[in-house]
């Protein structure tokens, strides 16, 4: 085998309470790569689509390019590789857009490799792709949700330490779009650096909900965990609309909605497709009636994430 395609899905974190220790996988968007080994040592970006022009083809710059080099030093490959990168979704967009595309591409190397790796062990080369992103603090949810699919929790960076957990058959998310840019490491930036006790009590104490209303499919329990005490106040300033958009939501039938990663995007849970279907219209209404234009996803938890599209 000596090229291969391969799609990896856009991830949703944060999930309310659990700032960068919570995340998900969704079936749409995602990212397309194709990698083609090449006798010219080294790794090369040949091309970029559906990126306005904004990634460098410079490997060292690219989140793809510098996650395949640190897999391909690990595994002592000699030859050369090509990287042909489709962003299929908005850069900024608060869906894992850089973690799809490092993903994307260590998983392929992997895959033509004859996966000498499990993906449990490709997420730290993920995540050397992904630092670029993230203005000097490293966070695994997104490569890791992209990587592993269903839910994840990040218990620990160092050593990386990711669980895929339980969550209901019936969940349905409902995504909003906004079509704004918000950079990660910026938004990274404005959030407190020391929180108040009595604030991180009610937050573990919303993580640790969350993760047993999953576990037990007790949908009012995984909606009244969502509540963010700490990173929401902060960021939704950042916006347009975002507490009538929540409200919309709520009103709609939404079990809970928070902020998707660092925004703009909004994720709503719900129990059945039907009712995911009128959250939507209801998000999308509200940010029409203002002007913003947006793209509206609606999915299941991609329980599978990346996956090969032809290989050849
Ligand atoms: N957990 C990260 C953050 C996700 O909220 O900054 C970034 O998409």
């Amino acid at each position: 085998m000596k090229k291969i395609k391969v799609f990896a899905p856009a991830s949703v974190t944060n999930v309310g309470s659990g700032f960068d220790v919570m995340g998900f996988a969704i079936e749409k968007p995602g990212d397309e790569i194709v990698l083609k080994l090449t006798d010219k040592p080294g790794v090369t970006i040949t091309k970029i689509t559906g990126d306005n022009g904004k990634l460098s083809k410079d490997p060292y710059k690219n989140t793809a390019g510098l996650s395949l080099i640190s897999l391909v030093e690990h595994l002592d490959y000699k030859k050369g590789i090509e990287i042909e990168l489709h962003k299929k979704m908005a850069l900024g967009s608060g869906l894992g857009s850089s973690a799809a595309s490092a993903v994307a591409s260590v998983f392929a190397f992997n895959e033509l490799m004859g996966k000498p790796l499990k993906k449990k062990e490709l997420i730290r080369f993920a995540l050397e792709g992904e630092k670029l992103t993230c203005g000097g603090t490293p966070h695994a949810d997104n490569v890791s949700a992209c990587l592993m699919g269903g839910f994840v929790v990040v218990r620990s960076l160092s050593p990386i330490d990711v669980i895929n957990i339980e969550y209901p058959k019936n969940l349905y998310c409902t995504i909003i779009h906004p079509h704004l840019e918000i950079i990660t490491a910026n938004t990274r930036k404005i959030l407190r650096k020391n929180i108040l006790l009595s604030d991180a009590v009610k937050q573990w104490g919303n993580v640790a909900g969350l993760v047993a209303g999953l576990a037990s499919s007790n949908y009012d329990l995984i909606g009244n965990s969502l509540q963010d005490f700490i990173v929401e106040p902060i960021r939704s300033i950042l916006i347009p609309n975002y507490y009538e958009i929540k409200n919309e939501a709520l009103k709609a039938g939404a079990i809970g909605c928070s902020i998707s990663g660092s925004g703009p995007s909004i994720f709503a849970f719900s129990k059945s497709l039907e009712t995911a279907g009128k959250v939507g219209k209801a998000m999308k209404k509200n940010l029409s009636e203002i002007g913003i234009g947006n793209d509206l996803y609606i999915s299941k938890i991609n329980k599978n994430g990346p996956k090969v599209i032809s290989k050849n």
